[in-house]
């Protein structure tokens, strides 16, 4: 089967968040099930070295207002498309937001170019391969079945996959013909959306399949509370809505060769642990205890309740336990984690910023990693957790209720606890779940167990590939 994903970032070239992470990592899976698998994204700065390797193999004289290219280069792996439109895509500075941190003001053109660059390949091919399905990723690659409907004729299924439902494209209708839109598909039924084009609604209701990446969210999808104004078109469409679990890359993730490590382990030498949590003490300026270290690596915003964590800071220091906190995002989340990072000196520590070796390390000697997450559509940091035996304190929603096992008595009993999970998502509720770790924590036979236990949960992508594989199959059935 040939299959063209169309995404916004792909790890390792350049990466924001747990998308690019998916998307470096499931067409290695789908290769391994016999897919070809291409990955059409934008060829931002970072991609320069990329870029230069690269084959062109379709042009366009004007691509919403500049000439454009698509390189193809293998690499990592992975059968890179590279949309090389300098005009939308050559600038400094993070690959979402100018320089003053909001959104690059042309970010519909940006995206809709990547859409229809999509659809073009999806249409006529590259040197002779053609994808039988193509699979669209978040808000960015939306308008992929919409510039498909636009060109009618014979085209292929296209399987819409939410990562983040909070993430929408909106933009003014005003927009339309600039961005190449057909006033009759401005319909509810199409890509309006309460008065304005949706990318992410057009991608909704225009594919012949829905996926998103945990079943809990699947399910959560379909509830006012978590599909965000969207949740009423889900339900119209809940048999074509599927939930699939995401998986890591087990080659990039993996504690007995990750270079990042200070020292590497495995179930069977977990006291290696020790060393790389010397390390981070020694980057986060943490004075060495007794009892847990708890990390975080995570965006700063209110979708990871980490708000919450600030309130529980008292209980967490109290209980003996330690924090070493990575991460980047809202201004005031910052200024809250270095101000506590004061407070709490040597028990607290706060870096600023995106490090990805550093987020390596802190999974390779933390003793608990913490996601009091108000949604999370999948998350990945829990899964980095669990084969690193660094347990996972989470809140039970969406991907984080559907890949921890709660240390509750009878899952304790049974021996298959795999961390801590908390509900309602409160801080009261997440002081008590910090509570129970630091007491987990103080029995070690305990503790040591569920750490191997975790190790070895699968967290891969063969039952996943396989199960994307079934969708594009009944999606070429339609
Ligand atoms: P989301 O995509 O919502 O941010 P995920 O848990 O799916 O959440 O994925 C986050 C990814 O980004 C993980 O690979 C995580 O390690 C990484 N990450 C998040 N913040 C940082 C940071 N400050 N430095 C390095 N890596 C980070
Ligand atoms: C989004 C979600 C996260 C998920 C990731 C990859 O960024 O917030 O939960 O793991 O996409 O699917």
């Amino acid at each position: 089967m040939n299959l063209l994903f169309v995404a916004s970032e792909c790890a390792p070239f350049v990466k924001t968040g747990g998308l690019a992470d998916v998307i470096g990592a499931v067409p290695k899976a789908l290769a391994s099930e016999g897919a070809d698998v291409r990955v059409l994204i934008p060829a931002y700065p970072a991609l320069a070295e990329l870029i230069a390797n690269g084959k062109t193999v379709a042009e366009f004289g004007d691509l919403f207002g500049g000439p454009a290219r698509i390189a193809a280069v293998e690499a990592e792996g992975l059968q890179m498309l590279l949309l090389d439109a300098p005009h939308l895509y050559d600038r400094p500075g993070s690959i979402y937001l100018g320089p003053n941190g909001q959104d690059w003001p042309d970010n519909d053109v940006r995206f809709a170019a990547l859409s229809y660059a999509g659809a073009q390949i999806a249409t006529e091919g590259i040197e002779g391969w053609t994808p039988d399905v193509v699979n669209a990723h978040d808000w960015q690659a939306g308008l992929v079945p919409a510039y498909l409907r636009q060109q009618g004729g014979r085209t292929p299924p296209v399987v819409m996959t939410i990562h983040n439902i909070a993430f929408q494209g909106l933009f003014d209708a005003t927009r339309l013909a600039a961005l190449g839109l057909q006033a009759e598909l401005f319909t509810p039924h199409g890509i309006e959306y309460f008065g304005k084009i949706g990318f992410l609604k057009a991608g909704l209701a225009l594919s012949e399949k829905i996926t998103t990446v945990s079943p809990t969210y699947a399910a959560e999808l379909l509830t006012p509370e978590f599909g965000m104004g969207l949740d009423g078109l889900l339900r119209g469409r809940q048999a074509d809505l599927i939930g699939i679990l995401n998986g890591i890359d087990l080659d990039a993730w993996d504690p007995g060769t990750d270079d990042a490590l200070v020292a590497n382990y495995s179930a069977r030498s977990l006291k290696a642990k020790a060393k790389n949590k010397a390390e981070i003490e020694a980057r986060f300026g943490l004075t060495p205890g007794d009892g847990p270290l708890f990390c975080v690596v995570s965006r700063l915003t209110s979708q990871k309740g980490l708000d919450m964590l600030l309130e529980c800071l008292p209980g967490l220091v109290g209980h003996g336990g330690r924090l070493a906190l990575l991460g980047s995002g809202e201004p005031e989340l910052e200024r809250a984690f270095i101000d506590a990072s004061n407070r709490y000196a040597g028990a607290v520590g706060t870096i600023i910023g995106y490090d990805e070796e550093m987020s390596h390390l802190l999974q390779g000697g933390s003793d608990a990693i913490l996601i009091p997450s108000r949604f999370e559509p999948c998350g990945l940091t829990q899964l980095y957790g669990l084969r690193y035996g660094t347990l996972p304190v989470v809140a039970r929603t969406g991907g984080l209720a559907d890949t921890v096992i709660d240390a509750n008595e009878a899952a304790l009993l049974a021996h298959c606890a795999t961390g801590v999970q908390f509900a309602p998502v409160t801080a009261t509720m997440l002081g008590h779940a910090i509570a129970r770790t630091c007491a987990l924590f103080a029995q070690p036979k305990v503790w040591a167990a569920m750490m191997r236990r975790a190790m070895r949960h699968p967290v891969g992508w063969d039952l996943s590939a396989a199960a994307y594989l079934d969708v594009y199959k009944s999606a070429l059935e339609r």
